[in-house]
């Protein structure tokens, strides 16, 4: 039987694709490609805005027409949706027949053959303990150089605005062993970067025989070999720590990025959305950052338009920016989300008109930045691990720096997986170009 799986959402939902892709590969399923000769389609869903879930419904609509060219094709829902609406979604989409939780998916076997026989199903129970540590998950969009690890689940901040710690349960740490097991044998395979991810990874923590924190575990995996590079994702600004930064400081292949969301510029915002920081407390973290490692890029996520945001708010947003000057940011619009403390007890009465504008300006200011960053970027040299070819010319390849920043250049001799050391000679605001140094 032939599974097709499509994923949406965040890094964490690839990471579950991958398990996935591997509990059924050991049942004897086999992951395709070509969605036309799948017998199931699985959609790992993601709830964080309504237009992402949005999207997804077109989606499963869209798949009707493949239905009536193939009856016996079954679809089911997995990840945020499937567990924020659970088996309200089954009554809402009559072409669905099953629907699987983040913490389900080692039922998906007993679920396929349910649905194979002509039932429904629904398992959403989340876990307090679950974290598939002793599966190998199978690369399913790999490019063979860089790859995801999931180091822990869930997520308890419950930032007032945040569908996740409904739709992924408590927070919990995987094994240590498991990670470092993991690691090793991506780079036995021939991997150069493992990404290890988190709602928050600055909170994990693993109680064995001794307790495992953060740095540590980060420590461990760097230490696996020089040419492994390492990245994580995501820090949540409270408990970023001087231990993490002098960690990150003091082991070369330890990339040199950090994506710190701030959400908000104003202080008022800020409580309001239960972020347990204030301004100065993220000010104070960026100098931290700077001070550690002058080289360090900065990412962000922003919200704008979150309930009873006003312009004085939002004006303390973009001066942040203007002082933090990041790299990249990821802009949204305030989504009010079903459960959340938000929408229990604020109202979502910034109007779309003010959300929009003020979304635009920020992208407009962050756009800006971006640009001016990357044109300091020229005729410096970074060492820069190939990926793949670049999507706008054979000719060309592109790669990472430390920073995380992409470059693009002139293929050379160069393969993905090497390093190379590129020198940038120009630049967008999204990506530099360079040209391979040859001595
Ligand atoms: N755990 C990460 C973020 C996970 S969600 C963290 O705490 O930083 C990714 C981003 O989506 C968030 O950082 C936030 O900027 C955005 N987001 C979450 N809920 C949202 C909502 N209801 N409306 C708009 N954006 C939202
Ligand atoms: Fe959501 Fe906040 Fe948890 Fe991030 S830290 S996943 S924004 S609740
Ligand atoms: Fe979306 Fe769930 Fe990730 S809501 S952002 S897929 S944790």
């Amino acid at each position: 039987m032939n599974v097709y799986i499509e994923t949406y959402g965040c890094q964490m939902n690839f990471a579950d694709s991958d398990v996935i892709g591997a509990i059924l590969g050991k049942e004897g399923y086999s992951i395709v490609n070509d969605i036309a000769t799948a017998d199931y389609v699985m959609i790992n869903t993601c709830a964080i805005r309504d237009n992402a879930e949005q999207r997804i419904r077109h989606r499963v609509h869209d798949l009707k027409a493949l239905q009536r060219k193939k009856p016996s094709l079954r679809i089911g829902v997995l990840g945020c949706m499937a567990e924020r609406l659970k088996t309200q979604l089954l009554a809402e989409e009559d072409n669905i027949s099953f629907v699987a939780g983040p913490d389900s998916y080692r039922s998906l076997p007993q679920i396929l053959r349910k649905v194979g026989q002509g039932g429904k199903a629904a398992e959403t129970e989340l876990s307090t303990t679950e974290t598939y540590d002793d599966i190998q998950p199978v690369r399913l969009n790999g490019n063979g150089v860089s790859a995801y690890i999931s180091i822990m689940r869930g997520c308890q901040n419950f930032c007032a605005y945040c569908v996740v710690p409904y739709t992924r349960g408590r927070e919990r740490s995987r094994n240590p062993e498991t990670v470092m097991a993991e690691a090793r044998s991506l780079y036995d395979e021939g991997y150069k970067e493992v990404v290890l991810l988190g709602q928050n990874v600055n909170s994990y923590r693993y109680e064995g025989a001794e307790a495992m924190s953060f740095p540590r575990l980060l420590e461990s995996v760097a230490a696996i070999a020089p040419d492994l590079r390492v990245r994580y994702a995501t820090s949540h600004p409270k408990d970023l720590s001087d231990d993490l930064l002098r960690v990150m400081a003091d082991h070369d292949n330890i990339c040199k990025s950090i994506h710190l969301p701030v959400q908000s510029g104003s202080d008022r915002m800020l409580k309001l959305m239960n972020r347990h920081y204030d301004r100065a407390w993220y000010l104070d973290r960026i100098d931290a950052i700077r001070r550690y490692m002058p080289d360090c890029s900065i990412t962000t996520d922003i919200i704008a338009g979150f309930c009873t945001e006003t312009e004085e708010d939002h004006q303390a947003t973009l001066d942040l920016f203007r002082r933090v000057r990041y790299d990249y940011a990821f802009m949204f619009k305030f989504s009010m989300r079903p459960d959340t403390y938000a929408a229990k007890h604020l109202s979502d009465d910034v109007p779309d008109e003010v959300k929009t504008r003020r979304l635009e300006e920020i992208i407009a200011l962050q756009g800006q930045i971006a640009l001016e960053n990357n044109q300091k970027e020229i005729g410096r040299t970074y060492e820069v691990l190939v990926e793949g070819v670049s999507h706008r010319s054979d000719s060309q390849l592109f790669g990472r720096n430390s920073q995380n920043k992409v470059l693009v250049f002139d293929r050379h001799e160069a393969k993905p997986g090497q390093y190379v050391r590129v020198k940038v000679t120009g630049c967008t605001a999204a990506t530099l170009k360079g040209e391979i140094e040859t001595s």
